[in-house]
């Protein structure tokens, strides 16, 4: 019997993944870029163990089994990786022993942050790192089969998935454009907004796009290409203003393309729409950008902001979107907030118009979550294991 733990983070889409070209193999219509976050504060957790006396292939997530399916994505997942094993690995397990996977997120599902990349990501490292498969591009393309976004949390700090042109998907990988270590003071607050409605998928929202929406084809052939180009740019340049504007418009454009679909995929909300007004309004009173937002496929906003200008932002948002809970660790959570001078250098007149937006709402947030740039997905030792003897710790 092998064990394998390991964490791998979840990442933000700066340029949105949105359509397949093909939905088995997992191929987009358009090149994507993200942030990995670390996972400190966001990440998800998986053991395997491989063993010749399992009888079959058993996987639990966050506690629940889940069944393996044959043509799953799981499956496809595992049977990628053994392929892989049978050509790089180093065969020190088989891969004809039948393996017990138990995965388990740090944070809760009700955050509706994107679980399944960091899920996949963690699988596919986990698997990798039994039969000891050394992780480069062709790895990716098996993450990306378990999904989409996941290829990207293979890698920490700013990475790409390239669209690839080829029909079998080879060429269809994530690369890294630079290291967490190239902007360590990029920060990241999660704002976890109240809700309680169920989204579209993403998987059926894309399809449902791609069947559907004028707009898309735009989108995916003039817009992207040139919006990865500027972006690889301002990311290998640090330029913070460049970076928040094309991140907000290709977060606005998105959602342009879901309401664009047929019938229309709606994932932001009121207090998702008052947040991005905020930003706008914000950094108009500070003279430059100092915040960008981004929203997947929910109404949770991810606003980008250097480390230095985190106090700042941080007092403004909790002066326009108050909130009533009176225990803040539970509601700010993740890397402490230094109180720096610099919420003093916003000055009265800058106060008094944050005071005065009429975005304002009351108790928006379920809770706040701050955090930065990271480092891709690694091996933990024995002692954090979920599972012993091949069965999770609490059965
Ligand atoms: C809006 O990777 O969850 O978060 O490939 O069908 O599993 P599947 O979709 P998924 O889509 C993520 C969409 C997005 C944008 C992004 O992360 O790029």
């Amino acid at each position: 019997m092998i064990s394998v733990t390991c964490v791998a983070p979840v990442n933000i889409a700066l340029i949105k993944y949105w359509g397949k070209r093909h939905e088995e193999l997992i191929l987009p219509i358009n090149d994507s870029i993200s942030m990995t976050l670390s996972t400190d504060e966001l990440c998800a957790k998986t053991t395997v163990t491989a063993s010749e006396t399992f009888e079959r292939n058993r996987m639990w997530l966050n506690g629940e089994e889940v069944p393996f399916e044959e043509g799953s994505r799981l499956t496809r997942c595992l049977k990628e990786v053994h392929r892989l094993a049978l050509i790089n690995g180093s065969q020190k397990v088989s891969p004809s022993w039948k393996v017990h996977i138990a995965s388990v997120n740090n944070f809760p599902t009700a955050a509706g942050l994107a679980s399944s990349a960091a899920g996949y990501a963690c699988l596919v490292y986990s698997l990798a790192r039994l039969y000891d498969i050394p992780l480069d591009e062709e790895l990716t393309t098996v993450a990306r089969q378990g999904s989409g976004s996941a290829c990207r949390s293979l890698y920490g700090g700013f990475v790409q998935w390239h669209r690839g042109e080829l029909t079998n998907g080879s060429d269809s990988v994530a690369k890294p454009i630079a290291s967490s270590k190239h902007w360590p003071n990029m920060h990241v607050l999660i704002l976890v907004v109240n809700d309680e409605r169920k989204k579209t998928a993403s998987t059926k929202g894309m399809q449902q796009s791609v069947n559907t929406s004028q707009l898309i084809r735009h989108r995916a052939d003039k817009v992207v290409p040139e919006r990865i180009a500027q972006l690889t740019e301002a990311i290998e340049s640090r330029d913070f203003q460049t970076f928040a504007e094309i991140t907000m418009k290709d977060s606005n454009q998105f959602h342009a393309i879901a309401l664009d679909t047929y019938p229309p995929c709606v994932y932001m909300n009121d207090v998702s729409h008052k947040i991005a007004s905020f930003v706008h309004e914000y950094n108009e009173i500070m003279g430059s950008l100092h915040a960008a937002y981004t929203f997947d496929a929910g109404p949770n906003a991810c606003l980008y902001v250097l480390e230095e200008n985190v106090p700042e932002l941080l007092n403004a948002v909790q002066r326009v979107f108050p909130s009533d809970s009176d225990d803040s660790a539970t509601y700010l959570r993740g890397l402490s907030v230094p109180k720096a001078d610099n919420i003093h250098r916003i000055g009265d007149a800058a106060k008094t118009k944050i005071d005065s937006l009429d975005v304002s709402a009351r108790n928006a947030f379920r809770y706040i979550i701050h955090t930065k740039v990271g480092e891709g997905p690694r091996e933990l030792n024995d002692e954090n294991s979920l599972l012993i003897n091949g069965l999770p710790l609490d059965n």
